[in-house]
């Protein structure tokens, strides 16, 4: 495994992706409706993206067909957007996008409740969100990868809800995937150390039920399943000599 550690350059390249990338989310999430197929919030996704001068990551990427992953319920991620699949009151709609800004990338997702949200909803998403949170206090120059992924385990215990093994967080620069993998569980180690200049994409996937998921024939969607809903929340992290910081995030939307 090895970690790339980005220039200065470089790193400026990866605030300008994700700074964009957060205004992307902002803006979807603002159009996010009840009745809208997942088919439209692809296009306004991908159309917000190319406003920017960005290319959307995703479309092309080992043949996914869209520009945004859009997961209702029990899929956990990677659904693909449809004209058919009409969004109800009360669905939890995650939203995964990238974009690509002069050659470096950023990769962010949010977990939405449209219209209706029930207490047991919105304290899923609330949780996942805050696992991030809980994870990235860890992700500091002289700490260790794992301690993030334990951090993040730790944070969603006492909530009984069930962690996905199968997928993780990862390095991400002029790739969407680099090294490392990110668990989101405990692991027995605590893995690499955290240098300065490390790029990474940290994204629990949290399900209200069981932890164990699988695919559709569609070969993309990933699906809890006991069919109970699932949440996600990820960004764009840069490990400095001193705080994280979240480029993915505009800061108005912590
Ligand atoms: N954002 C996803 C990840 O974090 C990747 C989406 S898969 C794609 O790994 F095919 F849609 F690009
Ligand atoms: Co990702």
């Amino acid at each position: 495994m090895s970690i790339i550690i980005k220039n200065d350059e470089e790193i400026a390249l990866m605030r300008e992706a994700g700074a964009i990338l957060a205004w992307v989310h902002e803006e979807l999430g603002k159009q996010l409706r009840v009745g809208m197929s997942t088919m439209e919030v692809d296009k306004i996704g991908e159309e917000l993206i190319r406003s920017k001068g960005c290319i959307p990551s995703f479309l092309g990427y080992e043949g996914y067909p869209a520009s945004i992953c859009v997961s209702v319920n029990e899929e956990v991620v990677h659904g693909i957007p449809s004209e058919d699949r009409i969004i109800q009151d009360g669905d939890i709609v995650s939203l995964d996008a990238g974009v690509i800004w002069k050659g470096y990338q950023s990769d962010a997702a949010r977990s939405y409740i449209v219209g209706t949200a029930s207490a047991e909803d919105q304290r899923l998403v609330d949780a996942t969100k805050a696992s991030f949170f809980a994870g990235i206090k860890m992700a500091r120059a002289g700490n260790h990868l794992y301690d993030i992924s334990r951090a993040i385990d730790d944070y969603i215990k006492p909530y009984k809800y069930g962690i996905v093994k199968q997928l993780t967080g990862h390095g991400i620069g002029k790739d969407m995937h680099e090294d490392p993998c990110i668990p989101n569980f405990r692991k027995l180690t605590r893995g690499p150390l955290l240098k300065p200049g490390m790029t990474l994409a940290i994204e629990p996937m949290i399900n209200m039920g069981t932890w164990k998921v699988g695919v559709l024939e569609d070969e993309w969607t990933i699906v809890t399943l006991d069919q109970k809903k699932s949440a996600h929340y990820e960004n764009t992290v840069l490990i400095t000599d001193g705080d994280p910081e979240i480029l993915s995030l505009t800061g108005r939307e912590v």
